[in-house]
């Protein structure tokens, strides 16, 4: 943590989400508090992109609350809602921006249109405005030199990264960001982690659902283990990820880290095999020349 936090911005209370009979989030309360990053951790389908989701209301809670700054909206799927609610739920998400695995950039507009659009057309900012605004951002997650780029010609690091600039823009009180790096080539996700790590490190408030755990040892003031719609245990990334109370949290991170070594054991023994070949291949030479 580089910066204090302050005030709570986000609120989430009592969230509860059915899908028909599946009982997906089953009571959650969440605070986030301004220039705060919480990191959400849990297995599969344990709830949290419906947990994002149901904040910025994209998914309408069964039951619940969500307050961002002054914009509270009161979860009612079983009423129609009045035009009055739907004016909240568009202003709650002007609050909140959302990141995706995929980047939904606009493939016909080039990186700067992809960053200036929005701004325009939602918040009605002047064009030299918002070019100025955009090109700050492309400057910080080190894209100015592709601002007429398309983006079908950028590489899945270069997207996300213009995705992170796109929702900057919008000067949002929160960003959510569910699983950032997951659809990345390995090699790519660094440089998404890295935007990711200044921008918290800067204040930003985020809300992260990740399974990059060195994001949430490094930039993250919390970390939340979320199970089965309920969050199970939370607190300062090192007690979450080294001291972790709770059996369910430490079975998870055990049964994690096995898969993900088993993944890195997998690769080092892949990668290095023509090498390896041709270590053998040498030594039998060499034995060979020797007999
Ligand atoms: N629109 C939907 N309709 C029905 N069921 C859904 C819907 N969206 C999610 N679910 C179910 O809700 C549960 C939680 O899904 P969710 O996507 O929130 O999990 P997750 O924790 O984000 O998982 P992952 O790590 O795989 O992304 C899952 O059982 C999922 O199948
Ligand atoms: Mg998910």
């Amino acid at each position: 943590m580089s910066v204090a936090l302050g005030e709570v911005v986000v609120t989430a209370h009592g969230i509860q989400k059915w899908f028909g009979p599946l009982h997906v989030l089953r009571g959650v309360d969440l605070e986030v508090r301004e220039h705060e990053t919480v990191g959400i951790i849990g297995r599969s389908g344990s709830g949290k992109t419906t947990l994002l989701r149901c904040i910025n209301f994209m998914e309408e809670a069964t039951v619940g609350r969500v307050k961002i700054r002054d914009i509270e909206v009161v979860a009612d799927p079983l009423h129609s809602s009045s035009r009055a609610q739907q004016e909240q739920i568009r202003l709650l998400r002007l609050h909140a921006g959302m990141l995706f695995q995929e980047f939904n950039l606009f493939p016909h507009m080039t990186v700067l249109g992809n960053c200036i659009e929005a701004p325009m057309r939602v918040k009605k900012v002047p064009k030299a405005q918002a070019i100025e605004t955009a090109e700050k951002f492309l400057t910080k997650v080190g894209l100015i030199e592709k601002r007429d780029e398309y983006p079908p010609r950028l590489s899945g690091g270069q997207k996300q990264r213009v995705a992170i600039a796109r929702a900057l823009t919008m000067e949002p009180d929160v960003l959510l960001f569910d699983e950032p790096t997951s659809a990345l080539d390995p090699e790519l996700v660094g440089e998404v982690i890295r935007v990711m790590e200044e921008l918290a490190h800067e204040g930003t408030t985020m809300i992260v659902v990740t399974h990059e755990m060195s994001f949430c040892r490094e930039a993250a003031d919390r970390v939340i283990f979320i199970e089965e719609g309920v969050i199970v245990e939370e607190g300062p990334p090192e007690q979450i990820l080294d001291d972790p109370h709770d059996e369910r949290t430490r079975q998870f991170l055990r049964r994690f880290l096995s898969s993900n070594s088993d993944a890195i054991d997998a690769a080092a023994a892949a990668a290095p095999a023509a090498p390896a070949l041709d270590a053998v291949r040498a030594a039998n030479d060499a034995s060979q020349g020797h007999g």
